[in-house]
């Protein structure tokens, strides 16, 4: 038995996987974020610990056997986090999160650097981590003084899992202070933000070991014996690993609380200009490329509590049968935008509203809205030289027929949908440990699943969505001197 465990900002679920890899039950644990000023965005690191307890709980219940059983664990965790811990391990301030963009005069002042594109091959957002420290240690400098390790978050519930400081490529990669074509830590990157390597954790690969599981929670959760920790991966090339998106051409959109579209490469292929992500996957030798909007579900979210109806009473009033664009654009802009905009100030916005516009046409901008950000993504990456033929869907969003519809007339690419079952980020994670374990070949292990169903563009809608891209295209540049 394997167990993954993926650290996302709503909660940890914990997934428990056969040596066939077959689903035998997954169980949550809820997490709150807390948003003390405008873009900032937090969240105490001893809560992910209590949301994994919890789940590891709710497993224990249904499946103790099986949870006794376990061999390897494999983590995924959301990406570019702060944990700030002293020299007693213990947590310094809450984390600072992927979404928090406090740091963005950090992170521009670090991106003028040459040196952080050329190592890195991205832009410093202000998103990742390196920003985030600069921010510290500009305004917090008595805990900037005590920083003796930065952890990115399921690498510090692997401290508490293992006692280990180690982490992997494909997450370390968020940071801003890998050297993403070597796959080791950037002495001048962090020397350039006043860190050592010292406070940096131990690198593997994420098919890796790295640690292996306390005695003290083994016996709680009533496991007899060694329990290898695998490396794992930042929670989308933890999906990636689910959906088998492990080699080159291979895709998929993920539709969570943010967006993500990620292609596997088979070669480093960095384009830093284009916004466009190029960091380590978690296989060995083997990177990927994705385009990410800061806001997925979580637009749909906004508009369902501004409206009181839920996303998918929201989604329901649209019907399945995609319909043209109504001349009403919705700017998905909610926290600024990574891809391709790197903007952390500017904000969403309606246009084109009329007396006519009721809440169901809103839905539907919101909707387009969110794909066409996605559609911006694809052309991103077609210019740091990926292209897509088609894309396979997961993530809560990807429960919209319409929006799926939406999206492959927006790419002009059909959208798989996977058989039933939950291929991502936690299965992914329990197949790292899979493979950390019995020391399994990865390509062989992350293979993609069953397609249940194909979603093809609408064709007849193809020109008025054309239309519709044009003009989102262009409101983002007329937005942007009015944004304060
Ligand atoms: C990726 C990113 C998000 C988080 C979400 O760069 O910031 O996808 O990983 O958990």
């Amino acid at each position: 038995m394997y167990l993954g465990l993926d650290l996302g900002t709503s909660g940890v679920k914990a997934m428990l996987i056969d040596g066939n890899q077959k689903i035998i039950g997954s169980a949550n644990g809820g997490l709150d974020v807390s948003r003390p000023h405008s873009g900032w965005s937090e969240q105490e690191p001893a809560h992910w610990i209590r949301a994994t307890e919890e789940a590891v709980a709710g497993l224990k219940t249904a499946h103790p056997k099986e949870l006794a059983a376990v061999r390897g664990i494999g983590l995924s965790g959301q990406m570019h986090g702060a944990t700030l811990l002293d020299a007693d391990d213990k947590v310094l301030r809450p984390c600072i999160l992927w979404n928090d963009t406090r740091s963005y005069q950090e992170a521009a002042a670090l991106d003028a650097d040459p040196r952080f594109r050329t190592l890195t091959g991205n832009i410093v957002f202000p998103g990742f981590t390196a920003p985030k420290l600069a921010w510290v240690a500009k305004h917090e400098p008595d805990i900037f003084a005590k920083v003796r390790w930065v952890l990115l978050p399921k690498d510090y519930l692997r401290l508490w899992l293992t006692g280990e400081h180690m982490s992997e490529m494909s997450d370390s990669a968020g940071t801003s202070w890998l050297d993403t074509g070597k796959r080791k830590w950037s002495s001048q990157l962090l020397a350039a933000t006043d860190l050592d390597e010292k406070q940096m954790p131990t690198l593997v690969e994420g098919t890796e070991a790295a640690g292996k599981l306390r005695g003290e929670l083994a016996s709680k959760w009533g496991i007899a014996g060694d329990v290898v920790v695998a490396g794992g991966a930042g929670d989308n090339a933890a999906s990636a690993c689910g959906m088998g998106t492990v080699s080159h051409g291979a895709a998929f959109v993920s539709l969570g609380t943010s967006g993500v579209l990620f292609a596997a490469n088979g070669s480093y292929l960095p384009k830093p200009e284009s916004a466009v992500h190029a960091f380590c996957h978690a296989l060995p030798n083997t990177w990927h490329q994705m385009g990410v909007i800061l806001s997925a579900t979580d637009a749909l979210n906004w508009h369902s509590g501004v409206t009181g109806k839920s996303a998918s009473e929201l989604t329901g009033e649209l019907g399945d049968a995609l319909k043209a664009p109504s001349g009403v654009t919705f700017l998905p802009y909610l926290s600024g935008e990574r891809t391709p905009h790197n903007d952390a100030t500017i904000r969403g916005a309606f246009i084109g509203l009329g007396h006519e516009s009721g809440r169901a046409v809103l839905t539907q901008a919101v909707l387009e809205g969110v794909t066409f950000a996605i559609r911006d993504n694809l052309e991103a990456l077609r210019s740091a030289g990926t292209d897509i033929a088609r894309v396979t869907a997961i993530g809560g969003g990807s429960r919209s027929r319409y929006w799926l519809a939406s999206i492959a007339t927006a790419l002009g690419v059909p959208v798989d949908l996977p058989a039933d079952g939950d291929f991502g980020a936690a299965f992914g994670a329990a197949r790292l440990g899979l493979i950390a374990a019995t020391g399994a070949d990865p390509v062989a292990v992350c293979t993609p699943p069953e397609t249940a169903g194909t979603i093809e563009p609408v064709t007849a809608l193809t020109g008025a969505y054309e239309d519709a891209y044009k003009r989102y295209r262009a409101l983002y540049p007329a937005i942007k001197p009015l944004s304060i």
